[in-house]
């Protein structure tokens, strides 16, 4: 039975599957959640809940982080002692490939959620975000060293493909019954401080896995028999993070009328040239973009190290350059386009350990990697838009600001209102002190 819920201007279509309790949301009809930011923490979970048909449990891993059970994360990794918590804030107004998404960021830096979401909706009525992918293909590396005649070895390994690839199977039967798989291999010899070695490239199928185990035990299993057809010693067997055969393209035209006009879409172009002429400023330019991406991979569980030695090697090739490129399109508009490899997961790994991003995976409603890829990298453009424009216009620390007022009347001890108040204050008198913050609240308390 599938039928369709309200709340405000959003709503969500809902399915229950049989006689059971149970409603799984299919999707979220509309991401706009127009004054999300200023409801309560409270509300907006609430609202959250119903739009992205959290259970109460569900709510309570996001919500109440110190619920989550310690023996969960205690055999995720060694010598653990606690637990580190970041805030969750959901990004709004994204449209991605049609789609409606509610994206949940895990980040500490202020403004980066607020800034993607305004973003997501310059881009949202010129048609939001549409991307494609190269397919869930990682690469594992076969080192191969003291190879005696490197270049007739590399003939025999090709010759022996089928044997390869079909041993590096072997090792992973359920990822070749859901049609994964290595499907192919490729050989280079390269030269090194030591001389020549011959590296074998499994070319690996991970489907909906982030695939490090997967290609990483293949790697293994198929070095002795590379061993054998070179004559050489293999020493390294391990995924490479420059995926660049599992790459996300993300577009969107962005409404010049919304960046606030033709100087404003000029200057950003001029931003994006500068980052494409200077490595000093495309590596600023750059971490803006894994700004967002990063705090999504982290929401839903994913490895962001991965993400990022997969993100700053891509750009790397052919000489550091920036993810992104915009165009001022003849009508005005800007159309920003963002490349990037991306090794994420939806099956295995804390993502499906975390209840906190297993939740997360549920707000996103996200059915395969490579939707939450398509995702991940329309955030990332968005994210690294929303900077250029803020830099162009009014500085960066405006927005800035106006959040770590908040933090600094919360250290001050102010709570529940009097923290915007106290915050506002701070802004306006261009102070953002905690001493000042302390004086505040004690003539506030004496009113
Ligand atoms: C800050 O975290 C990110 C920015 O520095 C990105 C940029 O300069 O493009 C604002």
């Amino acid at each position: 039975m599938v039928t369709t819920v309200t709340g405000g201007e959003t709503s969500a279509i809902l399915i229950r599957a049989g006689r059971g309790l149970e409603w799984k949301v299919l999707m979220v009809v509309d991401s706009r959640i127009s004054g999300f930011y200023k409801l309560t923490r409270e509300q907006r979970a609430r609202k959250l809940a119903e739009l992205a048909g959290l259970s109460d449990d569900e709510i309570g891993a996001l919500a109440n982080p110190g619920r989550v059970d310690m023996e969960i994360l205690d055999h995720m990794i060694e010598n653990v002692v606690g637990a580190m918590t970041l805030p969750i804030g959901i990004a709004t107004n994204f449209l991605v490939d049609g789609k409606d998404y509610l994206i949940p960021m895990a980040i500490e830096e202020p403004s980066v959620v607020a800034a993607a979401s305004n973003a997501a909706r310059m881009a949202r009525d010129l048609g939001g975000f549409t991307a494609t992918d190269t397919g869930p293909l990682m690469i594992a590396q076969v080192q191969a060293v003291g190879v005696p005649t490197p270049f007739a070895a590399k003939q025999q390994v090709l010759k022996a493909r089928d044997e390869i690839l079909s041993l590096a199977n072997a090792q992973d039967p359920v990822l070749v019954r859901f049609g994964g798989g290595a499907k192919d291999l490729r050989v280079r010899v390269i030269d090194s401080h030591i001389g020549p070695m011959l590296i074998t490239e499994l070319i690996v199928d991970v489907r909906d896995a982030m695939g490090a185990n997967a290609v990483n035990t293949m790697a293994e299993a198929v070095a002795p028999l590379v061993e054998r057809l070179t004559g050489g010693k293999v020493l390294l067997r391990i995924l490479s993070n420059l995926a660049d055969l599992r790459i996300v393209r993300a577009t969107a035209t962005f409404d010049k009328e919304l960046l606030g006009g033709d100087e404003i879409v000029d200057g950003i172009i001029a931003a994006w040239a500068f980052a494409e002429a200077d490595p000093y400023r495309c590596a600023t330019h750059n971490k803006g973009i894994m700004n967002g991406v990063d705090a999504v991979v982290i929401a839903t569980g994913n490895d962001f190290r991965a993400i990022e030695a997969g993100a700053h090697s891509y750009a790397a090739v052919g000489g550091y350059s920036s993810l992104t490129k915009y165009e001022k399109r003849k009508d005005g508009h800007i159309i920003g386009t963002i490349e990037i490899p991306m090794a994420v997961g939806l099956v295995g790994g804390a993502t499906k350990i975390h209840p906190t991003a297993r939740t997360c995976v549920r707000i996103l409603g996200v059915k395969t990697a490579l939707e939450l890829g398509h995702v991940i990298a329309s955030v990332g453009l968005a994210q690294n838009l929303a900077a250029l424009r803020a830099l162009v216009a009014e500085g960066i620390q405006k927005g800035h600001m106006a959040l770590h007022a908040r933090n600094v009347a919360a250290t001050a001890g102010a709570k529940g209102e009097l923290i915007d108040v106290i915050a506002d204050r701070l802004v306006k008198e261009k102070n953002v002190r905690v001493e000042r913050a302390k004086e505040i609240l004690a003539e506030l308390k004496r009113d």
